[in-house]
């Protein structure tokens, strides 16, 4: 029996898991990859070829940068070996073992750094924070660009923040000279489908599109409307609590952020001043 594609409709509705909003008026394929994604932690072992790689790649330096700056590399680990000390250290993330590729994604001001050196130029704005922001920016830009390619190329991806939950020991292991900084990696590769992943419903845009001027008071309503339905997807996942008991849990005191709690110190150890 032919499986009939979801509509533009169903895809619309299954991120909300709700029946609004209604189907819209407009669509075409990228629309169609957007709605569709949802993170993927089991992969298959086949290869991400080299031409699929560079294809990422310039579709994430198609992404917009802010004042053309490009502060950013990615650095594409594909030895097993170096993968594996990789997944030792962010809580034991097995789908890091079996993607075949891991892309680091990193702010990198090293690049501007040597050019101002070679020319004895200043680079004192690279010391602000703001400039930080720019390189983490750039980053997530270019990287969100390179998630969606390739998952309209049938691939799966999943982001790695925990990363920087050993900045250094990261950065030790991929040779990251002062002034570049991983800022998140992204698993790339063929999803198993024996994980069975589903699309994950999101907050009603209620929640966060406001009309002119924030609205505060309404979230509360919104997010008791988000618990209901996403109660469904934790069930079907076999996963227990509730969206705001995760949330809460996530953030709820320095030990819950895993060892990020250490950002600014680690930054500053890699050369970032953040004035
Ligand atoms: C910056 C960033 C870091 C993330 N870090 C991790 C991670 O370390 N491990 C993981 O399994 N998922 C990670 N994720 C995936 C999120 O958990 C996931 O996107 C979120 O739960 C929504 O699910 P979906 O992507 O399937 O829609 C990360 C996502 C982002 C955007």
């Amino acid at each position: 029996m032919t499986q009939t594609a979801p509509t533009p409709t169903h895809l619309v509705q299954q991120r909300y898991r709700a029946p609004e909003p209604s189907g819209p008026t407009q669509w075409n394929p990228v629309l169609d990859v957007l709605h569709r994604h949802r993170s993927v932690r089991r992969y298959l072992t086949d290869p991400v070829t080299d031409d699929t790689l560079r294809l990422l790649i310039s579709a994430a330096q198609s992404a917009p940068t802010s004042s053309n700056l490009q502060v950013w590399s990615v650095i594409a680990v594909r030895d097993p070996e170096r993968r594996a000390r990789l997944a030792a250290l962010p809580g034991n993330q097995v789908h890091i073992l079996q993607a075949p590729v891991l892309l680091v994604w990193t702010a990198d001001f090293a690049r501007l750094r040597q050019l101002a050196a070679d020319r004895e130029a200043p680079l004192d704005g690279a010391d602000y924070l703001e400039s930080s922001y720019v390189g983490f920016i750039d980053a997530a830009l270019a990287a969100q660009n390179a998630v969606v390619a390739a998952e309209s190329l049938g691939l799966g991806t999943v982001y790695l923040g925990a990363l920087r939950n050993n900045p250094e020991d990261v950065a030790a292991e991929l040779n990251l000279p002062p002034q570049v900084f991983a800022v998140f990696g992204l698993l790339v590769g063929h999803p198993d489908p024996s994980e069975d992943a589903r699309v994950k419903p999101r907050l009603p845009q209620g929640a966060v599109l406001h009309h002119e001027t924030y609205d505060l008071a309404a979230q509360r309503d919104h997010v008791a409307d988000y618990e209901s339905r996403i109660a469904e997807f934790y069930a079907e996942q076999e996963l227990s609590h509730s969206w705001t008991e995760r949330v809460l849990a996530r953030l709820a005191s320095e030990e819950s952020l895993n060892g990020r709690h250490r950002l600014r110190e680690s930054l500053a150890n890699h050369g970032f001043r953040l004035k």
